[in-house]
């Protein structure tokens, strides 16, 4: 199915709400408790800036040939496709192939197989926010599709329409499933950004959080940062000081990432 981009505004179905929540997925142990909750959504807002965002990485990686982009906690995708269109957009295909495959994980198997099959669950509103992100070419990224297989109706997940990724974009990124705690001790150390975003209060323990701050310090070298969310320095998590107290520095400008070592030129101006 074709989705007008140019008609579609995304706010003439339903309530317009900011602060998408798309692929909604409440996850159950096996005593039937709550065991986390799986939300996401295209440009997520808390990240800030989106193109400032990409200038940074531009700008950090000017004079690299290879850099490596991982997303821990990635869920459905809609981050890590957030951050390959605005690539894409920015540097074009072949400026943009050095920061290719992304390498995307969540524990989550089954929302890693949904993204490994390439569904991406969305809800009214992230189509208009995909336009404007990308110049209006939803249709160029995203095809929506209404048949929906029985392992995702299985799924109980909440969204509004279903859209499969189209290769141009899919082929950008490798899905697998791993928990964060591990995949960050396997990542490469330099030239590397990792998206750490939006999932720390699920570890449930702050000696749990400590020691993954510093094995991110650890695990990356020279040039390389960690990205953060805003929901992990709420819900009893404070990710912020614990990759301050592992050796990080704060970004002056851009609160959200933490550099190993203070390389870029933070006297650049966007
Ligand atoms: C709120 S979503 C965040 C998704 C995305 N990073 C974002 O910011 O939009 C939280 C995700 O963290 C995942 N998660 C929680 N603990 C994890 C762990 N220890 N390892 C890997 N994934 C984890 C959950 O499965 C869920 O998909």
């Amino acid at each position: 199915m074709e989705f007008n981009s140019l008609n579609y505004t995304g706010l003439n179905t339903k309530q317009y709400n900011p602060n998408f929540t798309a692929c909604s997925r409440d996850v159950y142990d096996a005593l039937g408790r709550l065991y986390h909750r799986n939300d996401t959504s295209m440009f997520r807002v808390d990240l800030g800036d989106w193109d400032k965002f990409v200038d940074y990485i531009g700008n950090k990686f000017k004079n690299t040939d290879k850099v490596n982009i991982y997303t821990l906690a990635s869920s459905a995708g809609d981050e890590v496709y957030s951050l390959a269109i605005k690539l894409l957009e920015k540097y074009g295909e072949k400026g943009a192939s050095k920061y290719f495959p992304i390498i995307a994980s969540d524990y989550d198997s089954r929302i890693i197989n949904m993204a490994q099959k390439g569904y991406l669950p969305m809800y009214e509103g992230e189509a208009a926010l995909i336009n404007k992100h990308s110049g209006g070419k939803f249709n160029e990224y995203f095809e929506v599709t209404e048949k929906i297989p029985d392992f995702i109706g299985k799924m109980d997940i909440d969204y509004d329409f279903m859209t499969r990724v189209k290769p141009k974009l899919k082929e950008k990124i490798q899905f697998h499933t791993a928990d964060a705690t591990e995949h960050c001790r396997k990542v490469q150390p330099d030239n590397t950004i990792i998206l750490a975003r939006n999932f720390w209060p699920y570890l449930k323990d702050e000696s749990v959080r400590i020691k993954f701050a510093n094995d991110l310090y650890k695990s990356l070298g020279k040039n390389s940062a960690i990205v953060l969310g805003q929901f992990d320095d709420t819900a009893g998590a404070f990710a912020s000081k614990n990759l301050y107290d592992a050796g990080f520095v704060c970004h002056p400008e851009i609160y959200t990432i933490f550099e190993k070592n203070k390389i870029t030129d933070w006297t650049y101006r966007y």
